[in-house]
């Protein structure tokens, strides 16, 4: 048997793109409620906001995904959640978590390979962001150990 993870995650992209404000709403709530740290981290954001700025991420991560360069916008927010709003690596589970669990619930034709068709898709922009905070520490780290 063979799977093609190319074609199930773009018929799923398809359905979340055509079906976008009750997907970004289910997921924002679900994100939100996956933990205090991301429930606190979100007490003053404008959500409707919110939505169309993570619809346009996700776009930029499916084409991380292709070209394996970092755009400009992918790099701004990589830093944005460091420097900006603190986010710490561990929390992306929790948000590639959330986004499968939000499939599950909406999606007609969801099964688990179209949940590892977003796993393997999502990957390279969530270890980027991830590694973007890692070197983070690491160097918050070592400066620490040279006073
Ligand atoms: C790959 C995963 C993620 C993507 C694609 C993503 C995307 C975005 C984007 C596009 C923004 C708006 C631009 C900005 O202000 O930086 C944003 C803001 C934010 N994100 Fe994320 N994010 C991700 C993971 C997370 C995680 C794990 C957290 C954990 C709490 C988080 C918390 C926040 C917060 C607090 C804001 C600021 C909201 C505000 O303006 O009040 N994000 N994110």
């Amino acid at each position: 048997m063979e799977f093609d993870f190319n074609e199930l995650f773009n018929d799923s992209y398809e359905f979340v793109l055509n079906n976008s404000d009750e997907f970004f709403d289910s997921f924002i709530t679900t994100f939100i409620n996956s933990s205090p740290l991301i429930k606190e981290a979100f007490r003053n954001t404008d959500m409707d906001n919110q939505k169309s700025m993570l619809k346009k991420a996700i776009t930029h991560m499916v084409i991380f995904f292709t070209t394996k360069r970092a755009s400009p916008y992918l790099i701004a927010i990589s830093k944005a959640h460091i420097e900006t709003h603190k986010i710490t690596p561990h929390l992306y589970e929790n948000f590639i978590n959330t986004l499968i669990a939000t499939l599950a619930e909406i999606e007609p034709r969801f099964s688990h390979e179209t949940a590892v068709a977003w796993r393997i898709t999502l990957a390279p922009g969530i270890e980027f962001m991830k590694h973007m905070s890692l070197k983070d520490v690491e160097m918050k780290n070592k400066s620490a150990a040279n006073l």
